[in-house]
């Protein structure tokens, strides 16, 4: 039965650093209520003229498919998770696939955010199944810092949000026991204005303009109390469904790699699934929350610093904006 496996992992982080005392003096915030709150110590933003989404996603992908021992032009499929595209239209897929010199095969873009990356490979995942593509690179990147309302207004989410990248080489095997096992999807349009930004958007006569620009309707808007209880429930539910779906249970996880929205949030999941601290991975402390590249960032650090090897049962999950939840278990 074709399988579809992980072959290699890459990421790329801009190279400025804004600590938490930087930004305290943009806004009205201190380091000690980010660090209490958010566990986050610095964050990376882009520099403009140097980095853009398709450039970090170039660089993460270069690496993650040197990782998975293969050569460009063996990636037969892209998928792209980003809400930050370079451009309004096209997607962000054909410009990594140009840069790539991919010309001519497939490019899909995923915009849902937080949840970007597991959709993005949850997609791959079937369609290796079906036999339709061999390898297909799975990207996820960023750039926040450009959307964030650096003023007392938009603290809440200055703090959080950062810009990077992200790839995965997923490919087909039909070796036993190993592979992805299950990805799970969910979401729940209800809560879609709880973590949005509304503009531009297209129902509006005109859709730039000073007065929307005015009224704040182009920055981020987050209810982060909101998002914060329902992130702790669909965290655990998502995570348990992928173990029962495989006759697993939570001892069994040798890694989990939750997407990195609040390490408070990323705690509360460890105590609530009697998860030891080896067994969670976090790197929010260094690089805040990068919202579909997260999870791709972790799993290339993972295993550059050795906490992942083959056979371990490794179990990715987050929650974002939509709101969307999903989760993966793979046997590495
Ligand atoms: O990636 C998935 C999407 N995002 C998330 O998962 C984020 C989920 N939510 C969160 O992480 C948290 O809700 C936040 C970190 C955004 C906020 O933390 P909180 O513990 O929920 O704080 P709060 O919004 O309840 O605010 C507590 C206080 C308020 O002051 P008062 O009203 O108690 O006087 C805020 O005005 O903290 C104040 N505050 C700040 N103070 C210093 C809010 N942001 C800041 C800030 N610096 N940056």
């Amino acid at each position: 039965m074709l399988k579809s496996i992980v072959t290699g992992a890459g990421h790329y982080l801009p190279e400025r650093v804004v600590t938490n005392d930087d930004l305290s003096e943009m806004m009205n915030t201190n380091d000690k209520w980010i660090v209490e709150r958010t566990g986050i110590h610095e964050r990376r933003w882009f520099t403009p003229g140097v980095d853009t989404v398709t450039s970090m996603a170039k660089n993460a992908s270069i690496m993650a498919i040197k990782n998975a021992g293969i050569e460009n032009k063996a990636i037969d499929f892209i998928i792209f998770a980003t809400i930050t595209p370079d451009y309004f239209i096209p997607g962000n897929g054909v410009l990594l696939q140009r840069e790539l010199g991919l010309q001519g095969i497939g490019a899909l873009d995923v915009r849902n955010a937080c949840s970007g990356f597991l959709y993005a490979l949850s997609v791959a995942d079937q369609f290796i199944k079906t036999g339709m593509y061999k390898n297909i690179l799975v990207v996820g990147a960023e750039i926040q810092s450009s959307a964030l309302n650096k003023n007392d207004e938009g603290r809440s989410s200055a703090v959080i949000f950062a810009d990077g990248a992200g790839a995965v080489v997923c490919s087909a095997t039909e070796e036993e026991g190993r592979g992805i096992l299950s990805t799970h999807l969910h979401a729940d349009g209800d809560f879609a204005e709880e973590l949005y930004v509304k503009d531009p958007g297209s129902s509006r006569e005109v859709r730039v303009s000073q007065e929307l620009i005015d009224s704040g309707s182009f920055n981020l808007s987050m209810n982060g109390n909101t998002v914060f209880k329902h992130a702790v429930l669909r965290f655990k539910e998502v995570i348990e469904e992928a173990l029962a779906t495989n006759n697993l249970e939570s001892k069994d996880i040798d890694l989990l790699i939750p997407h990195q929205a609040n390490l408070r949030i990323s705690q509360y999941i460890q105590n609530k699934m009697d998860l030891r601290d080896d067994q969670v991975f976090n790197n929010i402390m260094h690089y805040g929350n990068t919202t579909a590249a997260t999870i791709p960032i972790a799993i290339s650090e993972s295993i550059q610093q050795n906490k992942i090897k083959s056979g371990d049962l490794v179990c990715l999950a987050a929650f974002g904006s939509g709101f969307s939840w999903a989760s993966a278990i793979i046997r590495w």
